[in-house]
């Protein structure tokens, strides 16, 4: 099959379709790899290292829609790039439709076969397309707390790890599934004092058994939040109802409990967030301050990182990209994981959740 890589042209979006890795690996199958030139850059793999892997790089991104087949992108399509997209394409790339009706009208006149990452799902319900994204929020939430945390960046000026006889820094996470696990796996192993707090009793039980003594576990209620919030020097959001608003935890009143300089860090903010004074940021301008409390609330976290973004992006999509290229979209389409991936065909919208609405 033809395959193609554009270069994204979202604002701020600087991860690619393939990476030069996953190329060397669809050539292997006799698959043409086309790759919009400079469309790496930005995740630090230049076209040279794309020819060498065995694709041909293509000037324009006119030119890369008509060489390929199957699209193999990051973001949604652009309105600039509706019009490139035709009947016999398929598309491949994150798409949350739902948040646009002008992408859906777009995407359903251009017959385009579009497969969603972000509604691939296995039979256990898992969102395998979802988690790597999630395990690099949850990670880089502590990074970013400690950092505001630092008297230089407005925080109380504590160290996350401390040093031998000085009190241990606090750090309290809500939500306790694959951004809240990261995120505690990270901050105990940075050597801070982790309570993490889930509404889910068998997920905690878990946890307890997987992550170091330093990690302890919570039943989410309001009081044992707010018991927490006065003595917590980071806290992480990392709630998700699937499908839904987050629930709303920390309220603009709670925020006089906790010390000034205390650092919030509200991953679920992709999802409208968990705490009432949260709005979206973004890295050029990810903090601001309300009543002493620093808020950071990237929306795309893992913007930040693309080249370890898109190396696990590609690690989760791989095996799907060479499904679709080695069996063709028909057969493809048997694997259940893939067809809940289908969002629009010759068409049609197959999406169940937007058919309901
Ligand atoms: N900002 C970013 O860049 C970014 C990146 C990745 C993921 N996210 C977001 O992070 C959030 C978490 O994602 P995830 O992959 O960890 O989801 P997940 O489903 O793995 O975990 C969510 C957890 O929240 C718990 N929960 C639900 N309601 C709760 C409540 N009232 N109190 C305490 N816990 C509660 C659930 O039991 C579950 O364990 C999502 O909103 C996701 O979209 C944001």
């Amino acid at each position: 099959m033809n395959i193609g890589v554009p270069k994204e042209i979202k604002a701020y979006e600087n991860r690619v379709g393939l990476s030069p890795s996953s190329v060397s690996e669809l050539v292997i199958f006799n698959h043409k790899v086309f790759v919009q030139s400079e469309a790496g850059n930005g995740s630090g793999f230049l076209n040279e290292d794309y020819v060498n892997a065995g694709a041909t790089i293509v000037k324009s991104i006119e030119d890369l829609y008509s060489s390929a087949q199957l699209i193999v992108k990051v973001k949604e399509p652009q309105e600039s790039e509706y019009k490139l997209l035709k009947s016999n394409h398929i598309l491949f790339t994150y798409l949350h439709l739902a948040s646009s009706q002008t992408l859906t009208d777009g995407l359903l006149n251009s017959g385009a076969t579009c497969i969603a990452y972000e509604t691939v799902e296995k039979a256990d319900g898992s969102l395998p397309l979802l988690l790597p994204m999630s395990e690099i929020a949850g990670r880089l939430s502590v990074i970013e707390g400690s950092k505001y945390l630092q008297k230089t960046f407005g925080g109380k000026g504590k160290l996350i790890s401390s040093v031998p006889g000085v009190a241990s820094t606090k750090v309290l996470v809500i939500g306790g599934g694959i951004v809240g696990t990261n995120a505690a796996r990270m901050a105990s192993g940075l050597g801070a004092h982790v309570t993490v707090i889930d509404k889910n009793i068998n997920r905690l039980r878990l946890l307890e058994e997987i992550l170091p003594p330093n990690v302890k576990t919570l039943y989410s209620n309001r009081k044992n939040i707010l018991n927490e919030l006065r003595h917590s020097d980071i806290i992480i959001g990392a709630v998700l109802i699937p499908g839904a608003q987050a629930p709303m935890l920390i309220q603009k009143a709670d925020l006089k409990i906790m010390e000034p300089g205390t650092v919030l860090v509200d991953v679920a903010i992709d999802q409208g967030g968990c705490f009432e004074t949260s709005k979206a940021t973004t890295h050029y301008d990810p903090v601001y301050n309300v009543d002493g409390i620093i808020h950071y609330c990237v929306a795309n976290m893992p913007g930040s990182v693309p080249r370890t973004a898109t190396e696990a992006l590609n690690n989760a999509t791989l095996p799907y990209v060479l499904e679709i290229a080695n069996k063709g979209i028909d057969e493809a389409l048997k694997n259940s994981e893939i067809k809940k991936g289908l969002n629009i065909q010759n068409g049609n919208l197959t999406l169940k959740a937007l058919l309901r609405h």
